[in-house]
């Protein structure tokens, strides 16, 4: 049994019970629907050639039981199955966004933005289409294809094995065209999430593509559109042809019924009704067959998206730091020849000691390698070369938790989510009081809070209120004054505001930091006369100066 088959059906281990029933059912619609032909048979031999009236209200009372049984097994089996594949898909949604959230920021950035959206989205949703269309449908068509056989078995064996010789060009067929199948499903789930990353890049930059040459951009849109559009074509292709593939075995091999069993009801050797229930139970066998198969041809297109949502969940490793709990800056932070990335550095040789405390106001040219430097510091990019040590700790020793709840970060583009301003800052701290939030949008200069419709429970982004960029960045600050780091990191998190602003707010970050440290980068250098160090990070080199004599 394959790896991927064995996690699919693990996942439906919980419902067990229920899976049960569901099993139950599928039996009784298989059994049922093979009842369905001895009625038919009996129907002609008895009661038409015999011309019984009393057996037609009996064959005609058990049609009606068989047909109500068989549709009873069918809702039984569908929807407790259904019910089941729709817990389980919540559940991986679950399990995904938390592993997406468990990751580090370097595996982050290995796939693009799109693939994560994709496989958080379509792939559960391709799960979902393909499990519903796999499972249990299998199980009932088989039961019904094996009770069917007994009954042709029964009715007449050597006309039976006629039939059976078509078993290995099925086979066959299935092969080819559930190869194709596999190979196109794949393909689409990465062309789709391509597509979706183009998507997102729209949406993130509407108001400037308005600018830019929309023709342009929808020649780029259209080709990854086609793409997507040979990846799905395809699919339906196959699909199709192997439809058409067993549909022509299945008359093929009918016909040669036809002649050998007509042939024998004209020798006398088999009832009209046993040849006529024969062949109208034979349809009924083909077609669970073809429905059998299109089940397993189902499940050769779930078998990629199995792969890919297997591997978010167990090959992408979770960020790992080490088990040393982090109690706060003692004394020193020590970088010791850091480079990163160890092939093609973009930060090259950093040496520096900052002792506990100070205030560093980090510059440098567009692209020299700051917003790096400040992911290396601050534990987001673990796999620097090198040694740096907070006091006598490596940093990627810590417990990665403990030092991430003592140490803040603002990156240069404000994490603004899509929900409340209230949700937004308990994101930093969600036992804070409302004083504490008052107090925290105060010293962020963000009171402008208090007078929107809703105040704060006004709703952010998307279909809620649109923040100016400055006003971002007040929110996202008003979060570094709920919580009072040992270290704050600050990428040209003031940026977008007015010099006078900026003065207040920076006043209030170095006295709310007094005892603790800062890094801080800006491109405002009349800033850096507020702070006690100066580094200059210059194409990958990391200098460090006092700040009092260059500012
Ligand atoms: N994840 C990454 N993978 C590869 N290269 C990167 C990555 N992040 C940044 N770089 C490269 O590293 C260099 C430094 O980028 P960085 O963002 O650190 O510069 P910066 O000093 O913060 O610039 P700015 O002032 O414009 O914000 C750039 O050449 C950039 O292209
Ligand atoms: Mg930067």
């Amino acid at each position: 049994m394959g790896d991927n088959l064995r996690w699919f059906l693990k996942l439906f281990r919980p419902y067990k019970g229920l899976l049960l029933f569901a099993f139950l059912g599928a039996v009784l619609e298989g059994v049922a629907y093979s009842g369905l032909s001895f009625v038919l048979k009996n129907l002609i031999d008895r009661v038409l050639v015999d011309k019984n009236l009393s057996l037609l209200w009996v064959s005609v009372g058990l049609l009606l039981t068989f047909g109500v049984l068989k549709q009873f097994g069918f809702l039984l089996s569908e929807l407790l199955y259904r019910y089941a594949v729709s817990k389980i898909v919540a559940r991986l949604r679950v399990r995904l966004y938390s592993k997406l959230t468990s990751i580090g920021l370097e595996e982050f950035q290995r796939y693009p933005q799109g693939e994560w959206l994709g496989r958080i989205t379509n792939d559960l949703r391709s799960f979902k289409d393909y499990s519903e269309g796999f499972g249990i449908k299998v199980l009932r068509e088989f039961f019904t294809a094996l009770f069917l056989v007994g009954v042709l078995l029964y009715f007449d064996w050597q006309l039976f094995l006629a039939f059976a010789l078509i078993v290995p060009f099925l086979g066959k067929a299935f092969e080819y065209f559930g190869s194709k199948r596999k190979k196109y499903s794949l393909l689409y789930q990465e062309v789709f999430a391509d597509f979706i990353n183009f998507v997102s890049n729209l949406l993130e930059n509407f108001e400037n593509v308005k600018f830019l040459n929309r023709p342009f951009l929808n020649r780029i849109a259209r080709a990854k559109v086609v793409a997507l559009f040979g990846a799905e074509f395809k699919q339906a292709l196959y699909s199709a042809g192997y439809l058409s593939a067993v549909e022509l075995l299945g008359y093929l091999f009918a016909a040669a019924v036809f002649l050998y069993g007509g042939y024998r009801v004209v020798e006398g050797e088999l009832t009209a009704g046993t040849f006529i229930s024969f062949i109208g139970t034979l349809f009924l066998l083909y077609n669970s067959l073809q429905a059998l198969q299109r089940n397993a041809l189902n499940y050769k297109a779930l078998e990629p998206v199995i792969t890919r949502i297997r591997e978010v969940l167990e090959f992408i490793p979770p960020e790992r730091g080490g088990d040393k709990p982090f109690r706060g800056l003692e004394e020193k932070i020590t970088a010791l020849n850091v480079v990163y990335p160890e092939e093609k550095p973009i930060l090259r040789s950093v040496n520096f000691e900052i002792p506990k405390g100070a205030k560093v106001f980090v510059k440098g040219t567009s692209g020299g390698g700051k917003s790096t430097f400040l992911k290396v510091l601050s534990s987001l990019y673990l796999s620097y070369g090198g040694s740096l040590k907070y006091d006598k700790t490596e940093l990627r020793d810590f417990l990665l938790t403990s030092f991430r709840r003592k140490v803040f970060y603002i990156s240069q583009r404000s994490a603004i989510f899509n929900d409340t301003v209230r949700n937004n800052l308990l994101l930093a701290k969600p036992n804070a009081t409302e004083g504490e939030l008052r107090r925290a949008l105060e010293l962020a200069e963000a009171s402008f809070v208090f007078d929107l419709p809703e105040g704060l429970d006004t709703k952010l982004g998307g279909g809620g209120v649109e923040l100016s960029g400055g006003q971002r960045q007040r929110i996202a600050l008003a979060r570094l004054f709920l919580t009072r780091p040992e270290v704050a990191f600050l990428d040209e998190a003031t940026s977008a505001l007015d010099p006078e602003t900026e003065g207040r707010v920076l006043k209030n970050i170095l006295s709310h930091l007094r005892d603790k440290t800062l890094f801080f980068v800006s491109h405002r250098p009349q800033l850096a006369k507020h702070f006690d160090l100066l580094l200059e990070v210059e194409s990958g080199e990391v200098t460090l100066k006092g700040a009092k004599e260059n500012g």
